[in-house]
């Protein structure tokens, strides 16, 4: 009877495969974070663009009525609403948790997407788990241009 021996992989050649693998799986680990954390930073309004200190500037007669005006300013989204009762600005964030608000023309409504919060157009609570209105952000009105600064 012959007996076969079956030698292990030495042992530099399993350190270097352990190796490996431990590469392979943290850059995986870097690459799933990096895709999930992009969108989540875009979604909750955290400033990921260039310039957003620059003051903001809307013609007036670019704003139609009812409808609101979105905008970047010193890193957070602002939100320019003119309707009949005039213009207003506030930050987009939610009070609750900062999920950004969404203005709905067809009820008059911001809508916060994350909780359920309702706001009206002077950025007071309607309804949700929230006490505190929307942020007003200060602002005039100079040769019928609404600015931020
Ligand atoms: S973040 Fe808006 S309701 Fe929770």
């Amino acid at each position: 009877m012959s007996e076969t021996t079956h030698d292990p992989a030495p042992t530099h050649d399993r350190d270097g495969r352990r190796t490996f693998c431990k590469l392979c799986i943290g850059g995986l680990s870097v690459a799933s974070a990096a895709t999930v954390a992009y969108p989540v930073a875009s979604f909750l309004g955290m400033p990921i663009t260039v310039g957003a200190n620059k003051p903001v500037a809307v013609p007036l007669s670019s704003l139609a009525p009812g409808q609101a005006h979105y905008a970047e300013f010193q890193g957070q989204q602002i939100v320019i609403l003119s309707d009949e009762e005039g213009q207003r600005v506030f930050s987009a964030s939610c009070p609750h948790l900062g999920c950004n608000v969404m203005w709905s023309p067809a009820d008059a409504l911001f809508h916060c997407p994350c909780h359920g919060a309702v706001f009206n157009s002077h950025g007071q609570v309607v309804s949700g788990p929230v006490s505190a209105s929307l942020k007003k952000v200060p602002f005039e009105v100079k040769n019928g241009v609404i600015i931020v600064s």
